[in-house]
């Protein structure tokens, strides 16, 4: 038999996720981020679920979108970084992708198209995070020269900075300024990612971006958030091999956990090459028949070992969760000093994607 480890993608979960965030906005439209594989969940799997729902979706990259349309998405797509050479304007154009501009280097590509093959584009304002768009004093400057490339589709776009946090005033402020200057040059306006959509309604605009949400994400820091998420990906795998430790006895490379008493431990399908990951700490929790055991021992490259000394009978075979309904992605990222983000995009192609439907 192969080796059981999959990622398990729930389809329900992800049309649940992206209609209980877009019906928050319903004065606005909303679309799903499909970038870096979909979060890891297979972005032609999400993108297939959601296409009746969203309308549109985004991606990081023009490959990202390219990949969708051979897959025979149809849905216009956003590329979030624009374009990184001149001839992906073109590319753009002939696979009715919108690129969102953040320098002028790129709208000069654009200018050297021809007038009937550029793609639309929306403008990126850097109102605060520091990482890509026109300053809020030059976007006036630069809408105003390549006005000739805007279209009634243009859209200004900004990126909130710590919008899942509902105590940090800078929010507020980054909103604020980017509306004065948005205002001015009247284009409909793309603010809110999954956080903002839910915990800064004034930012839920024409478009709103819903990434981490649609995956069952955290989008909040508050405990009071009453938008329920549902996970997306159940990451299981199953016991390889079983044994008994003696107490004093240690486990796995460079031997960081010692059996204190008597115990058991059982090996499972799975380490940090396909995505598990490494930095997840001695007691990290798995589910196996039903209770919660521990990690036990360093993440290997393609197995872990796991304290199951407290749970009966468990034997090769047994299926294992890592992550999913049972044991939270957030949960397991805070053990391995990071977020779920990343841990839904790291798992690697060894690991096959699985789509249910209920
Ligand atoms: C520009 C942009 N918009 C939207 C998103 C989606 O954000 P989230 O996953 O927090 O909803 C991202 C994600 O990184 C992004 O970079």
């Amino acid at each position: 038999m192969s080796r059981q480890t999959q990622a398990i993608i729930h389809a329900d979960a992800l049309l649940h996720n992206f209609k209980v965030l877009a019906a928050l906005a319903p004065s606005s439209q909303s679309m799903a981020v499909v970038k870096a594989d979909a979060y890891g969940h297979g972005a032609v799997n999400v993108a297939r679920i959601l296409q009746h729902v969203s309308s549109r979706f985004a991606v990081a990259i023009i490959e990202e979108a390219i990949a969708l349309r051979d897959a025979g998405i149809t849905a216009p797509i956003v590329v979030l970084e624009g374009a990184h050479q001149i001839k992906e304007c073109k590319m753009a154009f002939q696979n009715n992708c919108i690129l969102v501009m953040h320098c002028e280097e790129q709208l000069e590509w654009l200018d050297k198209c021809p007038k009937d093959k550029r793609p639309h584009v929306w403008l990126k304002v850097d109102s605060g995070m520091h990482r890509l768009g026109f300053s809020l004093s030059d976007i006036e400057t630069v809408a105003a020269k390549y006005r000739h490339l805007l279209s009634d589709q243009t859209v200004i776009v900004t990126h909130f900075a710590c919008a899942d946090d509902l105590d940090n005033s800078f929010t507020d402020s980054q909103f604020t300024a980017f509306k004065q200057v948005a205002d001015k040059l009247g284009f409909p306006t793309s603010v809110a990612n999954s956080p903002a959509t839910v915990n800064w309604p004034e930012s839920r605009n024409a478009w709103n971006r819903l990434g981490v949400g649609v995956y069952g994400g955290a989008v909040s820091t508050s405990q009071k958030c009453d938008t329920e998420v549902y996970p997306t990906m159940t990451l299981r795998s199953s016991v390889i091999a079983v044994r008994d430790i003696a107490p004093g006895e240690g486990v796995g490379y460079g031997q960081t956990w010692v059996a204190d008493k008597p115990s058991k431990i059982a090996t499972v399908g799975i380490g940090y090459a396909d995505g598990y990951p490494r930095h997840c700490k001695n007691g990290t929790p798995v589910m196996v028949r039903g209770k919660r055991a521990f990690l036990a021992g360093r993440v290997s490259m393609d197995m872990i070992t796991i304290d199951v000394t407290h749970i009966d009978n468990v034997a090769v075979g047994d299926v294992v969760e890592l992550w999913g309904q049972n044991v939270s992605i957030q949960e397991v990222a805070t053990c391995a000093d990071t977020i779920d983000y990343e841990l839904m995009t790291r798992i690697s192609q060894r690991v096959p994607r699985i789509v249910k439907y209920l």
